[in-house]
């Protein structure tokens, strides 16, 4: 009883520093662009108090959930904790050193610098871009050195506790196939990007064959370090376009998918949708997590506006105004779910037994 108090006072703990830490550091950069920069400041929309409060109740609401599945042994309590702690600190003086180059690209409303060395054939047009105005795109190691970091502040900590609300629907789903051992299910994280997700997700089913897929070498070479260094199930990691991806049909049990798809112009998400519908076996599912939208939380409208003027993220205001749910139907999924947790939505979605 009392080490359960103690680990959930330290979870709260650990939650509430990174949230502040994550406040302070977006209070001091704007603080400083507004010194130096006044003229790139973004034209944002103050967030009411009102709102204020009703982030931080569904802060408190996604941490009470993350806490409650990880009681119920959904994972374990170590992933409440889990990050590579002292490679971040590490890393953080990089971001600020990084701000500038930032800033003098929004400045000067440029959204394709990207490393002159990358082969721009083997990518699609709409990914070579400085997405949120990062250095060289996703296109290097030094941007995949610095993007968890990145997001976690963004979130004000909250990242890796959203990525997790994917696992409750994805075990779920991996029931259809409960007759079979572990070892001969097969799970896809789509754009994995540094492979929080799929780290994830082993430590909740960690004998289960795992594959993660994403377009940017630079970001897998950090996902194989982070994952594939100590004796666990070793995680396949392949570089391809989420659009085409180089599975054969009906190959996946359950296909995960974290923060892409606002990433994506229209056609490329109906795509990837098709494509996981593809490599998915009947009776698989198909865990989606992303923005929340203007349809199901209104209520943070200008929160979400803000998101699309301070960073480069051209395909944001579209998808946020994209049904999912009907681009999911379309795609032929039955049983399709959805609910948000902070500022995440997660649609849960089976590929109907019977259909070929
Ligand atoms: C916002 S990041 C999300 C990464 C990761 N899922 C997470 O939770 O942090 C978007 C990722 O999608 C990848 N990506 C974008 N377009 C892609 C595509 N067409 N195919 C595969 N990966 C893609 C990028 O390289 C990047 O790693």
């Amino acid at each position: 009883m009392a080490e359960k108090s103690f680990t959930k006072i330290a979870y709260q703990t650990l939650q509430q520093g990174k949230s502040l830490a994550g406040l302070v550091h977006k209070q001091i950069s704007s603080k400083l662009l507004e010194l130096v920069a006044p003229e790139v400041m973004p034209d944002t929309d103050p967030i009411s108090r009102e709102q204020l409060l009703e982030l931080r109740r569904s802060i408190s609401q996604l941490e009470h959930s993350d806490w409650k599945d990880a009681e119920k042994g959904l994972y374990p309590k170590s992933q409440l904790f889990e990050a590579p702690w002292i490679e971040w600190a590490a890393r953080y003086p990089l971001i600020w050193l990084d701000l500038p180059s930032t800033w003098k690209r929004r400045k000067n409303r440029n959204t394709q610098e990207i490393p002159k060395t990358i082969n721009k054939e083997v990518y699609p047009d709409y990914y070579l871009q400085n997405f949120h105005h990062q250095t060289d795109g996703y296109l290097s190691d030094h941007s995949a050195g610095l993007y968890d970091l990145q997001v976690e502040i963004l979130f004000s900590g909250t990242a890796d506790a959203m990525r997790r609300r994917v696992l409750a629907p994805l075990v779920k789903g991996l029931q259809e196939f409960k007759t079979r051992p572990h070892a001969k299910l097969r799970v896809l994280d789509v754009a994995t990007g540094t492979g929080r997700t799929l780290k994830q997700i082993r430590a909740a089913l960690p004998k289960i064959e795992l594959f993660g897929l994403d377009l940017s070498g630079s970001y897998l070479r950090q996902a194989s370090r982070y994952l594939n260094n100590n004796n666990s199930e070793f995680v396949q990691l392949i570089r391809g376009n989420a659009e085409e991806m180089p599975f054969s049909n009906e190959s996946m049990q359950a296909v995960t998918c974290v923060f892409l798809f606002h990433e994506l112009p229209r056609h490329a998400r109906q795509n990837v949708l098709k494509e996981c519908w593809r490599i998915l076996e009947p009776g698989g599912t198909l865990v989606l997590a992303d923005s929340i939208q203007i349809k199901d939380s209104p209520q943070f409208l200008n929160v979400m506006e803000d998101f699309y003027k301070v960073f480069h993220e051209p395909y944001y205001k579209d998808y946020i105004n994209d049904d999912i749910e009907d681009r999911l139907n379309k795609s032929g999924f039955e049983s399709i779910s959805s609910e948000s947790h902070f500022m995440t939505r997660i649609w849960s979605a089976v590929k109907p037994k019977g259909i070929r």
